[in-house]
């Protein structure tokens, strides 16, 4: 638990030093334990939380409302680079969806907890990278997010 976030240890040595400043340390918290560790701690003032926000729109308010425990599980999740892809394509994923008060606020949002999605997004961000390669050799720019949905991929791998 005490290794949940990763720069615990760097914001404990330097927070002493901050008379001035209210601190809000960010980077792999995953559980409420954690997060409430960290202040009771007096490490930190506040959680920032970056990744798994773009898994669970709701989640710094499912916290607080004691409604979960934890992130969602993100397989990629000691891999950025991956999961920096993941989570913009997630960003994306929620704007393709139309605000729905009757319906989860997560709808459309690729849950990377699930196995088959995992296996799925596996394939096709390996197949992203490469076009990406390609682009780069050739001298191309760079722009835009992988526009993914799983059920495009269980539609080409059916094909
Ligand atoms: C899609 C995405 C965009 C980000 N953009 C920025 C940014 O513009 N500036 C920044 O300082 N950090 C940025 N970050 C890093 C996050 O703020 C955060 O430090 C990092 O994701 C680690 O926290 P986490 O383990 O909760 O994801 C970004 C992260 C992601 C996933």
């Amino acid at each position: 638990m005490a290794r949940e976030a990763f720069f615990l240890q760097f914001a404990k040595e330097i927070r002493p030093q901050l008379k001035k400043t209210v601190v809000y340390l960010t980077g792999g918290f995953r559980t409420v334990p954690g997060m409430v560790k960290a202040i009771e701690d007096g490490v930190t003032d506040g959680i920032g939380i970056g990744r798994p926000i773009t898994a669970e729109i709701d989640f710094p308010s499912k916290v607080l409302s004691g409604k979960v425990q934890s992130a969602l599980i993100n397989p990629f999740d000691q891999d950025f680079a991956i999961s920096n892809i993941a989570s913009n394509t997630q960003m994306w994923q929620a704007q393709q969806t139309p605000y729905n008060p009757n319906v989860d606020i997560n709808e459309g949002i690729m849950d990377m907890s699930d196995e088959k999605v995992e296996e799925h997004f596996r394939v096709a961000v390996q197949k992203y990278a490469e076009e990406l390669v390609a682009l780069a050799k050739s001298g191309k720019p760079l722009y835009g997010v992988f526009n993914y949905t799983p059920e495009q991929l269980c539609e080409k791998v059916a094909a």
